[in-house]
């Protein structure tokens, strides 16, 4: 197959990066399962972006820089904030809808903000406003096509120039797409660690196929843990938005004794690695698995209408929000490192884009502030769109090269040739007891051993979506581990217990490579 542009991921990045591209060329959007199935339509607390009277770009501006905690690239944050509101009132042209305060739109509080700055949709349900917006301006425009259900094996490389990528149908059939460019907008690798407030995509398909094919990735110690995920044994994993403490939630032990303001100034609003670290160590003072987050005392009426998905979501299992405490314990969240791309998207790869949380442009630094991920995919998924375009437009010869190219011929590993999930669960329990919260030498040196162990899984090629994930898996979670291991201090989200202080060479960035 053979099309302009290939935009991998159908989230806030990759179809904003289309709608952009479309005005270059034709754009396929490959997504391995439903278009709206990731991280993007989850997302519940908001966007933030400096559009209230009482904000500026240069508040919005401090506030990130503070929380990415010495390691934020200045220049893509700049870009992050300045070009913030006007991505968004388009998005509201396109006919998203945020809740609004009479004829202004409502702007809650989250930790580290020093303003009320979080637009929403439907309470606590943004994320999905905003995936389907964008979902039906992709619709009306006839050159993006959406191929659903194809996994992506591997990007195609040549001579250090990548020229689409090999994909796995429903159906079982491999075969490549051929484009100008590449835009990667997979998404996050949550699924690496046994907590997550991730969806089962988030398996850092984008970071793994990156590596492999020669891509520089970048910051890859720096992962945020969400403080507040529901905690039910019998539950799938739930985020409870940081917006409910933003509109006074607060954090009680076991024992029911509020804690964060023996951890924190700014108690239970202070930046998440500080919440999630505080839990933890009020998890294990009290000999317990979870804390409570109390909202009790708020009004009834405004929690059901500020937090309708959250409240009906726990009521399924029995919690009424208004009236119970809700069981709670951190949970990984968001990756701030990955594959490493200038302000424009441009990755170390010619004709290899990235965008959204695959990409790290280091608009995070060590611990991305709260909400401005989803302001990050629609900034930077429309820049990079208008780059790839660009890129695109000055690629001559696809078609020859596509016409010359063999698929490669590898033995294929048979599904059930290893016990994967097996694997797949001592990973994610490995990872999330040895590179979780807090870390050290110890508990690193190991993991990587048992990572090590799976290497052979690494560097088979399966034809199985499930087998394919699993040996992503084991290289991110290496990659992860590799890094955590190198940086010995701690910045932001990566915190040493055998080096509590950032170190002297901390202002540097850990970049990997094959
Ligand atoms: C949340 O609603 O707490 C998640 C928002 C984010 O991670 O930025």
């Amino acid at each position: 197959m053979l099309t302009d542009f290939l935009v991998l991921g159908s989230g806030v990045a990759g179809l904003r990066a289309a709608i952009e591209l479309s005005r270059y060329g034709d754009v396929f959007v490959v997504t391995k399962e439903r278009p709206a199935e990731g991280s993007t339509g989850y997302a519940q607390g908001g966007v933030a972006v400096a559009l209230s009277d009482e904000d500026t770009i240069g508040f919005h501006y401090k506030d990130t820089i503070k929380a990415g905690a010495g390691l934020c690239n200045k220049k893509a944050v700049k870009v992050l904030v300045e070009e913030g509101p006007e991505r968004i009132l388009e998005l509201i042209s396109w006919g998203a809808r945020f809740d609004m305060l009479g004829e202004k739109l409502s702007f809650g509080r989250e930790a580290a903000h020093s303003i009320d700055r979080i637009i929403h949709a439907k309470g606590d349900a943004t994320g999905e406003e905003i995936e389907t917006a964008l979902l039906s301006k992709v619709k009306s425009l006839p050159n993006i096509s959406k191929l659903p259900f194809c996994f992506t094996i591997d990007l195609i490389v040549k001579n250090k120039i990548c020229r689409g990528a090999l994909l796995l149908s429903n159906q079982g059939e491999i075969f490549p797409v051929f484009a100008r460019a590449v835009v990667l907008a997979t998404g996050g690798c949550g699924q690496i660690y046994s907590m997550t407030t991730n969806p089962a995509v988030a398996t850092g398909d984008g970071i793994a196929i990156s590596y492999r094919a020669g891509a520089i990735l970048t910051d890859m110690e720096f992962v945020q843990f969400h403080p507040t995920a529901l905690y039910l044994p019998a539950a799938p994993q739930f985020l409870l938005s940081e917006a409910i403490r933003g509109e006074g939630g607060i954090l009680k032990n076991i024992k029911g004794e509020r804690f964060m303001q023996k951890y924190h100034p700014d108690a239970e609003l202070a930046p998440r690695d500080i919440v999630s670290r505080a839990i933890q160590s009020e998890m294990r003072r009290t000999k317990s698995n979870f804390v409570y987050l109390d909202i009790t005392h708020l009004n009834k009426r405004f929690v059901k209408e500020r937090f309708p998905k959250i409240y009906r979501t726990c009521l399924q299992y029995n919690i009424d929000i208004t009236e119970d405490l809700i069981p709670v314990c951190p949970s990984a969240h968001y990756m701030m490192g990955g594959v490493k791309t200038d302000i424009d998207g441009a990755t170390s790869i010619k004709g290899l884009f990235a965008a959204g949380e695959v990409a790290c442009t280091g608009v995070h630094g060590a611990n991305r502030l709260a909400s401005n991920s989803l302001l990050e995919g629609i900034v930077y998924g429309a820049r990079t769109g208008k780059a790839a375009g660009k890129y695109g437009k000055s690629v001559k010869g696809i078609e020859p090269f596509a016409d010359r190219f063999v698929l490669p011929r590898r033995p294929v590993v048979r599904a059930g040739s290893y016990d994967i999930e097996k694997v797949r669960s001592s990973l994610r329990k490995t990872m999330w007891s040895k590179v979780g919260i807090v870390r050290c030498k110890k508990s690193l040196t190991e993991a990587l051993k048992r990572l090590r162990g799976w290497r052979k899984i690494e560097n088979d090629f399966f034809a199985t979506r499930r087998e394919l994930e699993v040996k992503n898996i084991i290289t991110v979670a290496r990659l992860i581990t590799t890094a955590a291991l190198l940086r010995k201090g701690s910045v932001g989200a990566h915190y040493r217990s055998d080096f509590k202080e950032p170190g002297k060479d901390w202002k540097g960035h850990i970049t990997l490579h094959l």
